[in-house]
């Protein structure tokens, strides 16, 4: 089978580690790419008549997977699939993981997720969406504090502002408003967070295994929200029946929904959650495996993942065989360019990035072989082992062997699980289901 990666980061890196690993995948290739891709998974030699490809022109996709002959186009970002990527590639018949445009609508507006949450009867927090500043105001009365102020469109996991201070929750929805989009306003959701990657083919959801990934750029979870700088998986702390849980109360019942509606969704669901006090809560979906959670998960799935991948694009995963897993745990720590994520310096010499535990995400490799940064997140290096202290270790000494000038990462990655300091504030009973406790209503459907 010949593989066709779309996308240039960590998560593409890592896609192409695992395939590359997959006996039944005979050619690989990533476009447009890094630096560490690119040893890996040659981009396709297409002729074109400017650089590299842009990933927001599904026909574009769609040319370089026909001249390639793929068999099996995966989509890693959110962008081309918003745009219609995968619907271009499933129009000139070829198998593409990923879904069509209007099902990654479930990552491309937070107010078209809510519905489909609603309908479906998914728990997640209550919004308002607003369209101006009177209307931003009576909502952000209405909530209170913390304030949960949201870009209702995509922007890079840095559109959401959770604080205290008012002032700083209106200003950053007057600058979404004046950006020319619609403003989220919703219940503040304590708790910790889990990422659950789904897989599925429109009817039939398998579920990978949890992954905590970390947002805020500084230690103890302070200062501005990123792409996320590390995660580790699994969760030693999470409920028993967590996965089980979430299967019927959120994977399920949004798959069928979306089915439901003419518009199946065909790819990876990811369910970005919290569990609360009230139990769990749908903080966000994405149309796409998650990074960094991707570099932890994948090196803990036996299961080969480009027949995975090509089951689900195909419907076919009704037949597929259970997920396999290794024992022990992988941590993932994300080293990013000075000055991120507000304004990243790049163009610095990588040293270290072309070890075997690195994924690399915005790098490039010079003509004299040296490779360099070119963005925010650089890359982000996988520690793996028995368990998850002996994982977190490994991940640790392996950032010791990165050099990137002015570099910036987390030193508390995955530490407070190590420390057993992950508390989860409601606990199961028995007979309930843990997702949606007693006295939690199910909205019907709409
Ligand atoms: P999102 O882009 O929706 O995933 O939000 C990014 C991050 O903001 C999440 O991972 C949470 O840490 C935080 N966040 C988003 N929504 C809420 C909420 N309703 N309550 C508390 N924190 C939130
Ligand atoms: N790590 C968060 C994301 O992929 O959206």
């Amino acid at each position: 089978m010949r593989v066709l990666v779309i996308g240039s980061g960590g998560r593409e890196h890592a896609l192409c580690v695992a395939m590359a690993g997959d006996p039944a995948v005979s050619a690989l290739s990533c476009t447009p790419g890094n630096a560490g891709t690119a040893a890996l998974a040659p981009p396709p030699e297409v002729p074109q008549t400017t650089g590299s490809m842009d990933v927001s022109q599904p026909k574009q996709i769609a040319a370089a997977a026909r001249h390639w002959a793929a068999d099996l186009v995966v989509i890693g970002p959110e962008v081309p699939l918003v745009a219609g990527a995968a619907d271009a590639v499933r129009a000139a018949g070829i198998a593409c993981f990923g879904p069509s445009r209007e099902a990654a609508a479930l990552e491309g507006s937070k107010t078209f997720a809510k519905q489909v949450m609603i309908a479906a009867g998914v728990p997640t927090a209550e919004a308002v969406t607003v369209a101006s500043t009177a209307d931003l105001q009576a909502a952000l009365d209405r909530f209170g504090a913390p304030y949960v102020v949201k870009d209702d469109g995509l922007a890079a996991g840095k559109g959401v502002l959770v604080t205290e201070d008012r002032e700083a929750a209106t200003d950053h929805g007057r600058t979404i408003l004046a950006g020319g989009h619609c403003v989220v306003v919703e219940d503040y959701l304590d708790g910790p967070e889990v990422s659950l990657f789904a897989v599925t083919d429109g009817t039939t959801v398998l579920a990978l295994q949890p992954a905590q990934d970390f947002k805020r750029i500084g230690d103890g979870d302070t200062g501005r929200n990123t792409g996320g700088m590390g995660a580790y998986s699994p969760l030693p702390w999470a409920p028993p029946h967590l996965v089980a849980d979430v299967m019927s109360s959120v994977l399920q019942p949004t798959v069928d929904e979306l089915r439901r509606r003419g518009t199946p969704f065909t790819g990876l669901l990811y369910a970005g959650l919290a569990l609360t006090s009230r139990g769990v809560r749908v903080i966000e979906f994405n149309a796409r495996f998650g990074d960094p959670e991707t570099q932890v998960v994948l090196p803990l799935l036996i299961t080969p993942l480009a027949g995975l991948l090509y089951a689900a694009a195909t419907g076919r995963l009704a037949d597929h065989d259970p997920l396999q897993w290794r024992t022990g745990a992988a941590v993932a720590v994300v080293v990013a360019a000075p000055g991120y994520p507000e304004n990243p310096r790049t163009g610095q010499v990588v040293h270290g990035a072309d070890g075997p535990d690195v994924r690399q995400a915005s790098t490039e490799r010079a003509p004299d072989g040296r490779v360099l940064a070119t963005g925010g997140r650089v890359l982000s290096v996988v520690g793996t082992g028995p368990d998850l202290a002996a994982a977190r270790r490994a991940a640790y000494a392996a950032v010791g062997t990165i050099t990137l000038g002015g570099g910036q990462y987390r030193t508390d990655i995955a530490q407070a699980a190590v420390e057993g300091r992950v508390r989860v504030p409601w606990r199961r009973e028995r007979g309930q289901r843990w997702a949606q406790p007693p006295g939690t209503r199910r909205r019907s459907p709409g």
